[in-house]
């Protein structure tokens, strides 16, 4: 049968179990590093590519390794078997642990792990139909000067106020930009636009996440002979787009109706379409089975 499991420094236990302490810098400060990943048909997408992320986060914010890699794929595919959820997703959760009440972590000694295994909540088949309707947001993309964009970290201050705005507007993306006005990603997805049968996403410099997701959709591009590139653009270039769409270990990838309430291109979406029948298509042989 398949139930929710939460392992926590070293204990499988259920959701109520589950727990970590009110002074532990993830909770005071969002001072952790987290993964999420997809569990398709009991088994666990790109599953080494969200590893490798959340080793390099784990250095990017100076937090100690909790245990090596090799023993935190155990602790995640043991997990998953406990649950023996079908379909779903893996939260793996590095803070940097309890510690005092200041922002210094200088007194946090041990990092808290935690694998929650629980189901996805997918945007409805609708939407993959129908496309999301996004808004640009406001809030601007936490420059790299200040964060580095490479690591999945737990603070999503800045996407949750981008989150926001969408949820103001009735539409169900933002639109994330930098302050020198290029596009960066979306508040938990990538973006990708295409213009003249050619598909753009922003470079890395735009301190976007190095999405897993991305990085599979430029390399089935290629394969299928769609020219793919990582190359920087603005709103103007956005909203005058044949076709958008979003990437993300959730989503997958997920067509844009409207901007703003305006509708992207024609609808046509020939290319998106190509790409999202390839890409579910191989979700499959991009998977490690947990059993
Ligand atoms: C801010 C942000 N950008 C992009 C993504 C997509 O990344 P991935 O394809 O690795 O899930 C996510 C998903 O977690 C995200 O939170």
């Amino acid at each position: 049968m398949e139930k929710e499991v939460v392992w926590v420094n070293g204990k499988l236990l259920s959701r109520g179990e589950a727990s970590v302490s009110v002074f532990d810098h993830g909770f005071l400060y969002g001072d952790g590093v987290f993964e999420g990943i997809k569990i398709a048909d009991k088994r666990l997408l790109l599953f080494e590519e969200h590893l490798d992320r959340l080793y390099h986060s784990l250095k990017v914010f100076g937090i100690k390794e909790p245990m090596p890699r090799q023993d935190f794929r155990q602790v995640v595919l043991d997990a998953c078997k406990a649950s023996q959820i079908v379909n779903g997703y893996v939260r793996p959760v590095v803070s940097r642990g309890p510690g005092d009440l200041g922002v210094n972590p200088n007194k946090c000694k041990e990092p808290t792990v935690v694998v929650i295994i629980s189901r996805i909540q997918l945007y409805p088949k609708e939407f993959y139909e129908r496309g999301l309707d996004v808004v640009v947001a406001k809030t601007r993309k936490t420059p790299k000067e200040c964060m580095d964009g490479s690591a999945k970290i737990c603070n999503y201050a800045n996407n949750t106020f981008a989150i926001m705005e969408a949820n103001k507007a009735g539409a169900q993306e933002s639109i994330m930009l930098l302050s020198d006005g290029r596009v960066s990603e979306a508040s938990a997805d990538n973006i990708f636009i295409v213009r003249n049968g050619e598909v753009w996403t922003p470079t890395l410099s735009t301190n976007c996440l190095p999405g897993i997701t991305r990085a599979a959709v430029l390399r089935i591009a290629k394969e299928i002979g769609i020219t793919a590139l990582e190359k920087d653009f603005g709103v103007k270039e956005l909203t005058g787009a044949d076709e958008v769409f979003l990437t993300g270990t959730g989503a997958g990838i997920v067509p844009v109706a409207t901007i703003g309430g305006k509708k992207v291109g024609n609808g046509a979406r020939q290319v998106t379409n190509k790409l999202m029948e390839t890409y579910f298509a191989r979700v499959p042989q991009m998977s490690t089975p947990y059993e």
